[in-house]
């Protein structure tokens, strides 16, 4: 660690609730959820931007937390998949997930529930086509179910 940085406090609001943290300005977001505010249902897959297992809502738009140095986050709204929790779509989806498969491992899913979540709410739900949910999933990979369980499981929340 360089001496010449130091730790800087860090305030945001993180699922509606005002947090300030001390950290290092290039302290990973993805970190500073899961360690000092203990909020662990954002999980790390890859740790490089590829693979959305990390993605949280920031300013309303969908980002890698592994991505992000925390100082970015400054004066911004978080919401991780504990904020979304008790939504009654996401209650759904967990249904949706389970009966059709869309859940195995579970690596990607607090990240694909983010993701979801936030395109059923931008978008029409009833008129979405698999296209644009594939495409509003393009940035969540899942290496075990295929993503046609998944694409099943949004279609019957919706229906
Ligand atoms: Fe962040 Fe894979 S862990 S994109
Ligand atoms: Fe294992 Fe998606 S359920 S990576």
């Amino acid at each position: 660690m360089n001496d010449s940085v130091s730790a800087s406090t860090i305030a945001f609001r993180v699922n509606g609730q005002s947090h300030e943290v001390k950290a290092y300005p290039m302290a990973r977001l993805l970190d500073v959820l899961r360690e000092d505010l203990r909020l662990t249902g954002t999980k790390e897959g890859c740790g490089e931007g590829e693979c959305g297992a990390c993605s949280v809502l920031m300013n309303g738009e969908i980002v890698d937390s592994c991505l992000i140095p925390v100082a970015q986050a400054h004066g911004s709204d978080i919401t991780t998949i504990e904020g979304i929790a008790s939504d009654p779509l996401n209650q759904k989806l967990i249904d949706t997930f389970v009966e059709e498969g869309g859940i195995q491992c579970g690596i990607c899913t607090p990240g694909m529930m983010v993701a979801i979540v936030n395109l059923l709410k931008t978008a029409t739900p009833s008129t979405l086509s698999d296209e644009q949910i594939r495409s509003g999933l393009a940035g969540n990979l899942c290496r075990c179910t295929g993503y046609a369980k998944i694409i099943e499981a949004v279609r019957k929340t919706v229906s």
